[in-house]
């Protein structure tokens, strides 16, 4: 069973599903670091990102696991780079791809159907799991997204909102499984509210709909 979270980059899905399982008692997955050790793989081959086919094979042929927070590729620990700023460019073009898509799909319903989780990315409520009984897709203003990511990273401000922008139409443009919210997704939009204000919500949410 999976409560999905879905919406773009800085939302804070990623803070907000952690919690939410840990409360919960159930398994987090970071489908978005899927497709970061795709580009993390493609990179360290000197791949061309932009060749469908290649990626998809490769996509295809990766060994991705977890480890509570760990992140394996392969059987290697690529928790950490994984979040480098050039895997994060990367994994934006990566994921354009049917063939990437559907390898990374195939594996977290491989995952998810051996427990409860709380499954965050962009396609879990849309295509990954169109029956979960709980969909929530998390918004944020531009500005406040960009923010906290430079919080995070330490990056420019500036330069992560540009960066953000082509990331965020990339990711609602592209042809297959684009950015949107299912038809029966909660919408949140987290500005200005703090993590556990979200996450109180969420929570009763589950509740009220018996799934803990
Ligand atoms: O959530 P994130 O920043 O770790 O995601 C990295 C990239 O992967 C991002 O460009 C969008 C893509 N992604 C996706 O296409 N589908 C998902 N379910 C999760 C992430």
């Amino acid at each position: 069973m999976v409560i999905a979270i879905d919406g773009p980059a800085g939302a804070g899905k990623s803070t907000v599903a952690r919690a939410l399982a840990e409360r919960l008692g159930f398994t987090y997955l970071d489908s978005g670091a899927m497709y970061r050790c795709v580009a993390l793989a493609a990179l360290e081959r000197g791949a061309d990102t932009s060749d469908a086919e290649a990626m998809g094979r490769l996509a295809a042929s990766l060994a991705i696991g977890f480890d509570g927070e760990r992140v394996e590729l392969d059987g290697r620990d690529v928790s950490a780079a994984i979040r480098e700023p050039r895997v994060t460019e990367a994994s934006s073009l990566v994921s354009v791809h049917p063939a990437v898509r559907e390898a990374m799909v195939a594996s977290q319903r491989q995952l998810i159907v051996a427990g409860r989780y709380v499954a965050e990315g962009r396609d879990i409520g849309t295509v990954v799991s169109p029956d979960a009984p709980l969909k929530v897709f998390l918004t944020a203003s531009a500005e406040e997204r960009a923010r906290r990511r430079a919080e995070q990273t330490g990056e420019d401000l500036t330069a992560v909102l540009a960066a953000q922008r082509e990331r965020d139409a990339r990711d609602e443009g592209r042809e297959h499984s684009a950015l949107r919210a299912a038809e029966d997704a909660v919408e949140l939009d987290t500005t200005g509210l703090a993590l556990d204000e979200v996450v109180d919500r969420i929570e009763s949410l589950a509740r009220e709909r018996g799934l803990v």
